[in-house]
């Protein structure tokens, strides 16, 4: 499965071959940042969301002015999605974004992400905005208001102005990262005043290598090594310049910082060794985005790795890139490499993954719930950060429709319960993640699988555009209710 690949190969073109390399390690010790709550529970405040993302969902490609996105030009090149079909449609939210909204508060949640297309505020990425694309993302902050519902943005979710893309190579350019902060500038002056929370880009850790390295996602290029590492670099200057524009041009006290699909690294037994040996796991294989937006550093083995490939920047990109963050989002959904202590290189070996390793219902996703455990402890503990948000986890299931009409997704429902039992045991260690998002509100096109893997705790009938509540909508409303994980 491409996934699966592109994640071993993208591990690779970070940094990753682990006995070769050495560098420096930090020492710091976190401090549990709140103490332990209620047995079996959450703490108090904490953040419940679900997410879903503008390609995804929203339909209504060509209404309003939207200019086009990558996404729209890419979805139409034969064999790119594997069932053949597009985001043109989806899940009509863009006209229906009420009666998601009320699915929404249904569960219980206190927060939904969403993300905002573009080019539909900027048709061709810079230049004139377009009223009528803001005015979208205005309605559906109110109407989420009016629910109790508190509007978590990010930024960019893949759909890059095709525009930009056309004129400057898209995220190859300089140019793009610049045009991308006086993007954020604008929605930031725009939606601040009532949205507090801003997540940048959405996982360059993919949209990088799958869409400019191995060509599986929009642009659609494969790019060789050194310009791939030059693409990583100019998203981590975009995130920088993005976090400056909020702080900048948003209303004070608003929040913001990155949403990463990080590239998860787990003890494969707890012994301080290997969890020392994860440490740097976690930060060497990260060490192209997260760790250099954490520490304003690339590693000296990352730049030794890379070589020759490795990126071309100034000490003053650092310092953007370095912008002090309010929060990290991570998105966790499968273990990536579990870690033994090595007496090679930088001290940590990376196991091979047997083929019996269970998965859900993409290959890619493999079951490891102590992933949502350790990875937070690790990254807080590394980066010293006093906020964590699981900004996405789920999991896409069989999901048949039986005959009563109902949903038993109780594959869904296993996968959540356990992750979920692991991130309470982390929040009752004084772990700092403070919300998760649960990936994802409803069904949706789910980029290369096109409709054809399911992620919702709400099924989609994309013929009818009926939703219809899994069972795992029930068990995530019960998790909320009772703010613990065991429901
Ligand atoms: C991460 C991406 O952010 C999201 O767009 C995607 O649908 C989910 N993972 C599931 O693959």
């Amino acid at each position: 499965m491409p996934d699966e690949v592109s994640r071993r190969q993208f591990a690779k073109l970070a940094g990753l071959s682990a006995a070769g390399m050495a560098s420096p390690v930090s020492s710091v010790e976190a401090k549990p940042a709140s103490p332990p709550r209620s047995a079996g529970g959450f703490p108090q405040n904490f953040v419940w969301g679900t997410a879903t993302s503008s390609y995804q969902v929203e339909g209504a490609v060509n209404e309003d002015g939207r200019g086009a996105s990558i996404w729209d030009k890419f979805v139409r090149i034969p064999g790119k999605i594997e069932d053949g079909t597009t985001g043109d449609h989806a899940n009509e939210h863009y006209h229906r974004y009420k009666e998601d909204i009320a699915l929404v508060r249904e569960l219980g949640c206190k927060a939904y992400r969403f993300s905002v297309a573009w080019p539909r505020v900027f048709p061709d990425g810079d230049g004139k905005p377009n009223p009528k694309g803001l005015d979208f993302y205005n309605r559906l902050v109110d109407e989420l208001l009016k629910n109790g519902i508190e509007p978590w943005l990010t930024l960019y979710h893949w759909d890059l102005p095709q525009s930009l893309q056309d004129r400057f190579g898209g995220w190859r350019s300089t140019e793009t990262c610049k045009i991308f902060g006086d993007y954020a500038a604008y929605v930031a002056e725009h939606l601040t005043d009532r949205v507090k929370n801003v997540f940048t880009l959405n996982e360059s850790g993919r949209f990088v290598y799958f869409g400019y390295g191995i060509g599986i996602d929009a642009p659609g290029l494969t790019l060789p090594q050194a310009e791939v590492n030059q693409i990583r670099h100019n998203s981590a200057l975009a995130h920088g310049l993005a976090v400056q524009a909020v702080r900048a041009h948003g209303r004070r006290g608003t929040r913001v910082g990155p949403a990463e699909n990080i590239d998860a690294c787990i003890p494969a037994i707890d012994t301080p060794e290997n969890v020392r040996a994860a440490e740097i796991a976690l930060r060497e294989l990260n060490a192209g985005y997260l760790n250099v937006i954490m520490t304003g550093r690339y590693t000296d083995a990352f730049l030794k790795y890379a070589g020759a490939d490795a990126p071309k920047y100034t000490e003053a990109d650092l310092k953007i890139i370095s912008s002090p963050v309010d929060f990290v989002g991570v998105n966790i959904y499968s273990p990536q490499h579990y870690i033994v202590a090595s007496d090679q290189g930088a001290g940590f070996m990376p196991l091979p993954i047997p083929k019996s390793f269970p998965h859900m219902n993409s290959d890619w996703l493999r079951v490891g719930p102590e992933t949502i455990y350790w990875v937070p402890k690790l990254a807080a503990k590394i980066w010293k950060t006093n906020a964590i948000y699981i900004s996405e986890n789920g999991a896409s299931g069989d999901d048949q429709v039986t005959q009563d009409g109902k949903i038993y997704d109780t594959d869904r429902i296993m996968y959540l319960r356990n992750y979920l039992a692991q991130l309470q045991r982390a929040t009752a260690e004084g772990v700092p993640v403070r919300g998760y998002f649960l990936w994802s509100l409803m069904d949706n096109f789910e980029w290369v699988y096109g409709l054809n893997k399911r992620f919702g705790l709400y099924h989609v009938n994309f013929d009818t555009q009926v939703r219809t509540p899994k069972l795992s909508a029930s068990f995530y409303r019960n998790v909320i209710a009772k703010n613990a994980a065991g429901a």
